[in-house]
Formats: C-alpha cells, structure tokens, sequence
C-alpha cells in the first residue's frame, strides 16, 4: 500500500512536469483522474478495508497525506494556468483605438425618390389619393381619350416609343387621369406618380423619366383653385416666399392651359445663372380639364369641372438641389448618391 501511494505521488509528479504547457481543461481532468470520486487516491481511501487494523493508522495517515500533497499541488497549478489564460484572453482582445474604425456605408435615398416622397406627402396633406397606371400603355389613353386623336399635331410634341399601333411606352402620367376617371366619380382628387419614356437625350432630356399627375374634378372647381394649390405646393416644396405664375401655354387635354414658373428659389427672383436671368423657373404644365376629355370618361362637363397638373421629378429635383445635368440622376455615381439626405 504504501509503494502504491509513493508511486501514485511520483506519477503525478513526473505527469506534471512532462507538460508544462496543459490548458485549465487538461489539469482538470487529470485532477479528476486522481481526485475525483473515483479517482485513483479516493481508490486508495476504497482500500483501506483491505489493510490490516493495527496498520490503518498508519497508512490511514499516508493516504490522508498524499490527498493534502495533491489538493495543494493542482491548486497551485490551477491558479498559475489561470492567471495564464486569462493574460493570454485579454492580449488576444486588446483593442488598438488607433487603427481606424470599421466603417459600414450606409446607403441613401434617390433624389427622385425624396422628391416623389416629398410631394406625395404635400399633396396627400392636401387630400389627394395615389393612383398608379401601367407604364406600358394603350394609345388610347395616353393620347386619344386625351383630346389627341390620331395625327393631331399635337403627338409631336412628345416623341413617343410605339410597341405596336395600339400600344406604347406611356409617355405622360397624363394617361392616368383618363384610368382614375373611368373607374371613378367625383369628387376626384388623385396624384399619379411614375416613369415615362420619350425619345429623348441630353442635359435635361432623359429617355426614361418620372412624372407625376394631379387631378381635381368635382361642381364648381376654377382656375383660382389650381393657383391656390400650387401656392401651397411651392411654399412647401421650395421656400415660403416662393411666387407661382401662370403663363398661357396650350395641352390638348386642358382649356384653358397654362405653364406655370415659380420664382427662382436661388436668386429670390433676382435673376441668377439657375433661372438664366429672368428670375423665374418653369416647373410644369397645368390647365382646367377640357370638356372633351370629361365627356370621354362620361362625366357631365355640364356638372363637373376639374384641373390638371404635370410636372417632372427630375426637372423639380435640379431645380431643388441645384443639380446641373440630368444625366447625373441616372449613372448611379454613388459620391454623387450619397450627398442627399432624407
Ligand atoms: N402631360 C404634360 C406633359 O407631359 C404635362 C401636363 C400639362 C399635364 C398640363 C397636365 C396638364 O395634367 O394639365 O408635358
């Protein structure tokens, strides 16, 4: 017994010293090997019933010592494997507030999209509702339920991308006055935003663009109520001092039609590089609802009058942002994207 007791002591021993380098998990479980329940040395202890009474003492001693010897020597490893990892744990986790930080981009909005936002949340503080039509679009309602019949000149003011003689690619929001007045009876007061496509290339034309159409219909509706609404729009839009004018100008779709301008938000009206001078900014096309175009959406002209907007969400971001050529919205340059903001 006691040979077994010196050798289990000078196995250890001899363990402990061949691995230096043992992680807190193996000095565990080599602890357990000899001091857990059934461990080696509490096997001793199990031995005991085979020793004679009159050694028992003696041995009893041997073993109680050989279990102090251990407790005290894994303990003191314990704690200097301890102290080990943990100086190795927090050199492995120092932070160097130094280096530069991780730097995660974060994207931003189009600027067509804040304008669109912007307006729908105008005009829908104003009550109107949101309607969207298809982009590919029949001729009739893109032209002739509009007041342009087949070869009315008028088709040449918007250079058009025909699929087959009865279909297109829209080429004016427009079409969407004629889709809500089918569909609906006044009180009518709807915006429609969306893409339009013409034929069309360069600073300030682009082939595909966004548009967005305004529709009031309902007894009693004037000129007067355009103007009072575009005042509104402009002060909310651009500043509270800007000034909205009218100018006769011709749509097939309206009668009478106007352009509208707005004073330069730049300049105050003063005449800048941004409004080439004149103090003013032409913004979109505007007008009471032709008889005609009611009539097509069997409304009773008679009953009803109404008026109509258009405007282009490109033309109104430039204008906003001070962004000097269309191209810019559509290349997707991100320096450029990121420098709008919601
Ligand atoms: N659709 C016209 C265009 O694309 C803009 C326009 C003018 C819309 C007058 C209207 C309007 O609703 O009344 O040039």
């Amino acid at each position: 017994m006691k040979e077994q007791i010196e050798n289990i002591r000078r196995e250890i021993e001899e363990t402990l010293s061949a691995r230096t380098d043992m992680t807190g998990k193996e000095l565990y479980a080599l602890k357990m090997e000899y001091l857990g329940k059934t461990g080696k040395i509490s096997a001793l202890s199990k031995g005991m019933r085979d020793v004679a009474p009159e050694d028992r003492p003696a041995v009893g001693k041997l073993v109680g010592e050989v279990r102090q010897w251990a407790e005290k020597r894994f303990a003191a490893l314990e704690e200097e494997i301890g102290r080990r990892e943990l100086s190795a744990k927090i050199a492995s986790e120092k932070i160097d507030v130094t280096m530069p930080a991780k730097f995660r981009e974060t994207g931003s909005v189009h600027p067509v999209t804040l304008v669109r936002r912007e307006l729908i949340d105008i005009f829908s503080g104003m009550g109107f509702d949101v309607f969207e039509g298809p982009e590919i679009e029949k001729d009739y309602y893109n032209f002739q339920a509009l007041n342009i019949p087949a070869d009315h000149p008028a088709r040449d003011m918007q250079d058009t991308f025909f699929i087959t003689e009865d279909f297109l690619l829209r080429s004016q929001t427009s079409s969407g006055q004629i889709r809500v007045m089918e569909n609906k009876k006044p009180p009518i007061k709807v915006l429609s935003p969306g893409r339009v496509y013409r034929s069309d290339s360069d600073a300030t034309h682009s082939p595909m663009f966004h548009q967005m159409e305004g529709l009031v219909v309902d007894k009693g509706i004037t000129l007067n109520d355009l103007k009072g609404m575009l005042d509104e729009f402009a002060r909310r839009m651009f500043t509270g001092e800007t000034k909205v004018r009218l100018r006769p100008s011709y749509f097939p779709f309206t009668e009478p039609s106007v352009e509208v301008d707005l004073s330069c938000s730049a300049c105050g009206g003063k005449g800048c590089r941004i409004c080439k001078g004149t103090g003013w900014i032409e913004v979109l096309g505007a007008g009471v609802v032709n008889r005609r175009v009611l009539e097509n959406c069997g409304i009773d002209p008679d009953v009803y009058t109404g008026f109509a907007f258009g405007m282009g969400l490109e033309r109104i971001a430039m204008i906003k942002y001070g962004i000097g050529d269309i191209r810019l919205l559509f290349e997707g340059d991100v320096r450029f994207l990121k420098q709008f903001k919601d």
